[in-house]
């Protein structure tokens, strides 16, 4: 079997661990490479949570430090952040948050980052492959917008780009936008228009890629530590959307990333999509970093497909399997 070659642009975070895990675990695959970037945490925290999960299932694949920063959008002071709760402490004193600061379930990092910047490292890695990479990015996409920027050609060596980003009904870090493409507008605008073949999958599509408790259930009963690892921060995750944005499903919690993962596997997960053109807001005011797909009939060409809807069962039954490969 022909594997596909990956390169996934990741700021681990608790979703972006099951997705980059997902990948290494599926035979399909050649993971060439993991980018890291700020996001979910600052650039270090994300690097090393990269780092542990990427040691404990795969220490060959190269993992490298990309940027701490959006490229424009913190120069402008007037530009809000986020304007809701991320987490807070309960009544126990407990934190109820998406994303843990460090995977300590986890062994400490069995491997060390490459000693050089993603930016250069997805240039020179695109450009020498004699095969072409997709790209699977899934925090801000400020990494690969700068790579752009350094050297345009490289997207002739780019298969295909699966996005996890944007919200056309759903949103979750304003009013009008999505965390990743909110983080840094500009990057989102920029990969968006750079002529690959790109699958956008936004919260239209994630909010329905859900855990359940009946799935933490389960992977504990594996007795692995993948299974009690995923089981755990899932559980955390169900905690943090009941209280900050409850999904379809009661006590579930979206796994935004792996929804990437499980479309390249099997695209029948998505089961409702569209061809079109979408440009993203910035420059700050209440739509800074909104997705909008233009639907007039005089639009512009399409730049992406759009995914709308996924089989959440599909979903979470092809993930499951998954990950209790791991021993
Ligand atoms: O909005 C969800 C996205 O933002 C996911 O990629 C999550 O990991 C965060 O990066
Ligand atoms: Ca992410």
């Amino acid at each position: 079997m022909k594997k596909r070659k990956l390169i996934l642009d990741v700021d681990t975070g608790t979703d972006d661990a099951i997705a980059l895990m997902a990948a290494i675990l599926s035979p399909e695959f050649e993971v060439i490479g993991v980018t890291t970037v700020a996001g979910n945490l600052p650039l270090p925290q994300t690097t090393a949570n990269t780092l542990r999960v990427v040691g404990l299932l795969a220490p060959e694949i190269p993992v490298v430090r990309g940027c701490a920063g959006p490229l424009v959008r913190d120069l402008d002071p007037r530009r809000k952040y986020c304007d809701n709760e991320e987490s807070i402490i309960d009544e126990n004193g407990d934190c109820i948050a998406f994303h843990v600061e460090e995977f300590d379930m986890l062994p400490p990092a069995s491997i060390r980052e490459r000693e050089t910047n993603a930016v250069c490292w997805l240039v020179e890695t695109l450009k020498s492959s004699r095969e072409r990479i997709t790209l699977v990015l899934v925090g801000p996409q400020t990494n690969f917008a700068a790579a752009l920027r350094a050297d345009p050609s490289i997207v002739e060596h780019v298969e295909q780009i699966v996005i996890m980003g944007g919200g056309f009904e759903e949103r979750n870090s304003s009013s009008a936008a999505e965390f990743n493409f909110f983080m840094d507008p500009e990057a989102a605008q920029i990969v968006l228009g750079c002529g690959a073949d790109i699958i956008l999958i936004p919260l239209d599509a994630t909010h329905h890629a859900v855990l359940s408790a009946g799935d933490v259930a389960e992977m504990r009963s594996w007795n692995t530590l993948v299974g009690s690892f995923v089981a755990q921060i899932t559980e955390e995750r169900i905690k943090a959307y009941n209280t900050f944005q409850p999904l379809f499903k009661p006590d579930s919690a979206s796994m935004h990333d792996a929804l990437c993962i499980i479309y390249l596997l099997d695209p029948s997960v998505i089961t409702k999509s569209q061809r079109g053109h979408v440009e993203i807001a910035f420059g700050g005011g209440a739509s800074d970093g909104q997705s909008v797909l233009d639907r007039r009939s005089c639009a512009q060409p399409a730049n992406c497909l759009v995914c709308l809807s996924t089989d959440d069962e599909k979903f979470s039954r092809t993930l499951l399997t998954i990950l209790k490969r791991a021993k």
